[in-house]
């Protein structure tokens, strides 16, 4: 007896897969809708609705809701409707609110189911598998559903880092409404082979039952093979070395020292099926691979810290450009304006000269017939003064000839003057 939670209950697999739960004597599931219009759908599966919205819910109320849970399955989806936001709300924030709120799940954690799809992955990595006509779909899908893909790829790499709860990952190829046959290929196969969503209900109902299937991702696309086979083959393949399993504490090993990297460097832990690698050789290339990956990582790590350090440069060239040329500008702006007083002020005393000239000039004219009088009554004044000193004279020099007469008179009584 399992207890279930399904985010994205009214799905088309969903139903499916509350239904095949359901039906299991003693199982409990809860589908969590966004539209209450479904309840009624949602209990005709067998399974009990919850309304609860990924987009607008607090992960909270997710995590009430997952308490006590043995598996919740993450199968919701924008479907392409609202846009690339609504994607990327839904695909992808929605999926991290779901991972976030089983971390908060208080005791045992529920394991996480999560429906991904086949083909998400780091671009620049092209699985070793892959044919010409594996690219070309893969590029039209791409050119397709873009968005979609994105947010798929970033909602499982942020889930390969969680180590707080297990996860598996199941990457279904192409889905269709067929009726299922119970066959397909499981790990390893070809993008274009499509596959019923009855078989992928199957697949991730027969998953609750294999918790060895943590920490994996699976991919699952339409083919020959009985999909229990299968998927059993496959996990013990993936989880086998030398005759010893790789058990989960091995893997969370590795995952750990993988938690700083992106998700191409543990793509071949997640996707086994990708790898390549033989039983035997699994752990050999994996090690192989995280030395290629950790790698690459340095290289990356050096060309961003190149090209941060190169922004970095530019941004404070291109700042102290701008103060340079502020500068030059400001000191020509002061330049001109020297200039400018410099000339207004030549002006002025221009001016002033000119003034001072002319008040000159009227000095002059207003001054010259004070100066013609002072001349003439100066050389009156002179004149008269020399007459005085004349006369002074004459009269000095009749004195003295008195004065000469008496001396001669004294002298002589009997001289006669002629
Ligand atoms: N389509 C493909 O070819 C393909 C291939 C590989 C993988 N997948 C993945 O397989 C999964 C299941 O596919 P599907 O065909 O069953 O998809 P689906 O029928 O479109 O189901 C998606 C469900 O998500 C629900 N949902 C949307 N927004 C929600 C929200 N905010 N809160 C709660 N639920 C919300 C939808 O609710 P409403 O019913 O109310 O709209 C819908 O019931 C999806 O995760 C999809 O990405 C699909």
């Amino acid at each position: 007896m399992s207890k279930f939670a399904i985010v994205g209950g009214h799905g088309n697999v969903s139903m499916r897969l509350a239904r095949l739960l359901a039906a299991k004597q003693g199982n409990k599931v809860i589908s969590i809708i966004r539209n209450a219009d479904h309840a009624e759908e949602i209990a005709n599966t067998g399974a009990e609705p919850l309304v609860l919205s990924i987009e607008s819910d607090s992960k909270n109320k997710f995590a009430n809701v997952f308490e006590g849970k043995n598996i919740v399955y993450f199968s919701a989806g924008a479907g392409g409707k609202g846009g690339p936001e609504r994607t990327r709300k839904v695909d992808y924030e929605g999926a991290l609110k779901v991972f976030d709120a089983l971390e908060l799940v208080k005791g045992d954690k529920p394991r996480l189911i999560m429906v991904s799809a086949i083909d998400v992955r780091d671009r620049n990595i092209v699985p070793a598998h892959y044919t010409e006509e594996d690219k070309v779909s893969s590029k039209t899908v791409y050119e397709k559903i873009g968005s979609y893909m994105q947010a798929k790829y970033e909602a499982d790499k942020n889930l390969v880092q969680r180590t707080a709860f297990q996860w598996t990952i199941l990457r279904p190829s192409g889905l269709t409404n067929d009726p299922g046959s119970g066959k397909a290929t499981v790990g390893k196969g070809h993008l274009q082979h499509e596959i019923s969503r009855d078989d992928v209900a199957l697949t991730l109902a027969l998953l609750a039952e294999r918790p060895d299937a943590a920490g994996l991702g699976i991919d699952l696309v339409g083919g020959d093979e009985n999909i229990e086979d299968g998927l059993d083959t496959f996990i013990k393949k993936v989880t086998r070395r030398s005759g010893n399993t790789i058990g989960r504490n091995a893997r969370n090993r590795i995952m750990k020292k993988s938690n700083s990297m992106a998700m191409d460097d543990i793509d071949p832990i997640m996707h086994p099926s990708q790898s390549g690698s033989s039983d035997d050789g699994v752990m050999a290339t994996i090690a192989q691979q995280m030395q290629a990956s950790m790698e690459k990582k340095k290289r990356e790590k050096e060309i961003k810290f190149l090209q941060a350090t190169q922004a970095e440069l530019s941004k404070t060239l291109s700042e102290r450009a701008h103060e340079f040329s502020d500068g030059v500008a400001g000191i020509d702006k002061s330049f001109t304006n020297f200039q400018d007083a410099y000339a207004a002020n030549e002006d002025h005393i221009r001016k002033l000269w000119d003034a001072i000239l002319q008040e000159q000039l009227k000095l002059q004219v207003s001054i010259a017939p004070i100066c013609r009088v002072a001349f003439v009554a100066t050389t009156a004044d002179r004149e008269k003064k020399r007459e005085q000193e004349h006369i002074r004279a004459l009269a000095h020099g009749r004195k003295a000839c008195e004065e000469f007469q008496r001396l001669i008179d004294s002298l002589d009584p009997n001289y006669e003057r002629a």
